[in-house]
């Protein structure tokens, strides 16, 4: 039986389609689908172009979702760039399986209304010498569950946020697959 993941998004979706193509040849695990809380995102044209369904949801009422995990039983929730909170109920119910990646070094440049560009353009206002990503365990407060892992970039004065963004997505893009990947066969 294949390890089957869903991802839940916000936005543009470059770590939602980075991780269907990594995931794409490999028998091992499944995708099942992407859920999405905004009607424009980029995500759905990502996820369309790689055959993998992709949902709009209210993030109001999660209670679609949390049928569908009754029924399909997913070993990881993975947040991609998803930005409103996991209800209670979802954490109760999948608890360690939840995962968020964050574009800096937690616990700096976390919380509410930290995400995005807001974090790269704090990172460069306060002249960080490194930034970098998290990918940690989802709990009831923003960005303050269980560090997985942390990995730093090197930051130059001239490095703008654009820059700091570039340099993040990259790192995000070569790790959380594989950090995915290493959560799923290590719990077994
Ligand atoms: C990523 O950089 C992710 O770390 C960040 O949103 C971006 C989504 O990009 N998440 C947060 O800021 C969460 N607080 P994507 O839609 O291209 O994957």
């Amino acid at each position: 039986m294949p390890k089957k993941i869903i991802i839940l998004a916000s936005g543009g979706g470059s770590n939602a389609e980075n991780i269907i193509r990594y995931f794409q040849h490999k028998a091992q695990v499944e995708v099942l689908g992407v859920w999405c809380n905004k009607r424009q995102a980029g995500v759905y044209a990502r996820a369309k172009k790689l055959k993998t369904p992709c949902f709009y949801f209210d993030a109001d009422d999660f209670s679609e979702i949390l049928s569908f995990e009754k029924e399909h039983k997913p070993d990881l929730i993975v947040l991609a760039g998803f930005l409103r909170k996991i209800p209670i109920a979802l954490l109760q119910a999948y608890p360690q399986k939840i995962i968020n990646i964050h574009p800096a070094l937690l616990p700096k440049y976390g919380g509410k209304g930290m995400y995005g560009m807001y974090v790269h353009r704090a990172v460069k206002q306060a002249n960080e010498k490194e930034s970098g990503i998290t990918i940690h365990y989802v709990n009831e407060h923003y960005d303050e569950g269980a560090v997985i892992r942390q990995e730093s970039v090197e930051l130059f004065t001239e490095d703008e946020p654009q820059d700091i963004a570039k340099k993040v997505l990259a790192l995000e893009h070569h790790l959380y697959p594989k950090v995915i990947e290493q959560l799923l066969f290590q719990h077994g």
